[in-house]
């Protein structure tokens, strides 16, 4: 694929010059939802689908932009010293807005670049195209520039870039699987402190299915920002009796000593789930480890139980996948990831039954909804990297 990109990126902006290929990926959620801005603990892995980008420093300070995806909206032009975001500046508001990231953080870019890039991930699916576009253009910068940035802080720096740029209040979690993931391994991160470890994902006659749902209901940045609001008033109203920094400092008993400190049941329900999936996050991965992968399912579901009922992220269309999933033989587990309101499933499948769960989800989906479901049987890949042999042609 990179030699077709650098074939295309030669096309729209000559030869010449010193060409690189970058690669960084998509992620899935294994477990630990809407933990990672509660000070809690997320597995996630690094998918082998993600966005590739091709680039080249220029001598001026001009931009360009390019994506194979969106090769209508053509080539976009702007420069170094115009990076506030737009509308009308759509996908490049993402690069735009690590760049300027970078800036604040006194990395200052000397020049501009050409951008070409094409990405795998399917649209609104929830498996975090942005977070990856955001960090490839971390890890381009990084490499192109010279700048002695860790792969940690390129995660914080796409955070960042998301958070004050781009206006979603995301926690660490996307960027930092893109940026660190590692082949046949999920991260199982404390995002209290970004200490991490990586657990080999053994799940011997298993596989991953991920099943997107296909729709992505509006307002999903602003509901998202709700409960990340809702989740931080409850732990205000928490630390009045209790002294905790975050919701991942309880366990579930400080939980029920404590909650009636919360004066309002949604907020209550809220502050419960990002308790009790903490925990269940940490169980699940000694589950994992311990070779218990019927526990790792169980906890699975119930995580899925906890953003239906209590953390109300889910939609009707997600909860009709999982309710068929947990019917199907060989299901080990299976709960919505990732943001919500929308987007993919993820279920353990056992591998001979993985036809009859693509057969039975796509049908009952059909039925009920009249929408088709999409399936990925996924492996686990790498995080950012560069690819190694130079693209360069005279
Ligand atoms: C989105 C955010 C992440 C995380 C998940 C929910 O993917 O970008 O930071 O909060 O939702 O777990």
């Amino acid at each position: 694929m990179k030699e077709k990109l650098t074939e295309k990126f030669r096309e729209l902006y000559g030869e010449g010059g010193d060409i690189r290929a970058y690669f960084a990926p998509g992620r899935v959620n294994l477990i630990g939802e809407h933990t990672d801005y509660n000070g809690g603990h997320v597995f996630p892995c690094a998918l082998t689908i993600g966005t590739y980008g091709i680039a080249r420093m220029r001598e001026d300070r001009k931009l360009r932009f390019y994506s194979v995806n969106f090769d209508t909206m053509g080539v976009i032009e702007t420069g170094l010293d115009e990076l506030l975001p737009s509308e009308a500046a759509g996908w490049t508001n993402y690069p735009k807005g690590v760049m300027w990231a970078f800036e604040e953080r006194g990395y200052k870019l000397s020049h501009g670049l050409d951008l070409l890039i094409w990405g795998d991930i399917p649209n609104g699916s929830g498996l975090s195209s942005s977070a990856s576009l955001e960090v490839l253009t971390g890890l381009i910068l990084k490499d192109m520039y010279g700048f002695d940035v860790s792969m940690t802080e390129i995660a914080l720096i796409g955070q960042y870039s998301e958070n004050n740029f781009n206006g979603c209040n995301c926690g660490i979690m996307d960027q930092f699987a893109s940026a660190m993931g590692k082949k046949d391994n999920a991260i199982f991160l404390d995002t209290n402190t970004l200490a991490y470890e990586y657990a080999p994902v053994v799940l011997t006659d298993a596989r991953i299915v991920i099943t997107n749902s296909k729709v992505k209901h509006s307002l999903v940045d602003s509901a998202y920002n709700d409960r990340r609001r809702e989740s931080e008033e409850a732990l205000m109203e928490l630390k009045k009796v209790t002294d905790i920094k975050t919701l991942g400092d309880l366990t579930e008993q400080d939980f029920e000593r404590y909650q009636s400190a919360i004066g309002d049941e949604t907020r209550r329900r809220r502050a419960k789930h990002a308790v009790y999936e903490n925990r269940r996050t940490i169980r699940a991965v000694e589950a994992l480890r311990s070779g218990d992968i019927e526990l790792f399912g169980r906890l699975m579901n119930e995580s899925h139980l906890s953003q239906r009922d209590d953390y109300e992220v889910s939609c009707k269309e997600i909860d009709l996948l999982v309710e068929l999933a947990w019917e199907v033989p060989g299901v080990i587990g299976s709960r919505i990831t990732g943001g919500g309101f929308g987007g993919c499933t993820v279920s353990i499948v056992k591998r001979d039954a993985v036809d009859t769960f693509i057969e039975t989800l796509g049908s009952g989906y059909r039925k009920q909804t009249g929408c088709e479901a999409e399936f990925y049987v996924v492996d686990i890949g790498d995080g950012a990297h560069r690819f190694r042999e130079t693209v360069t042609k005279e």
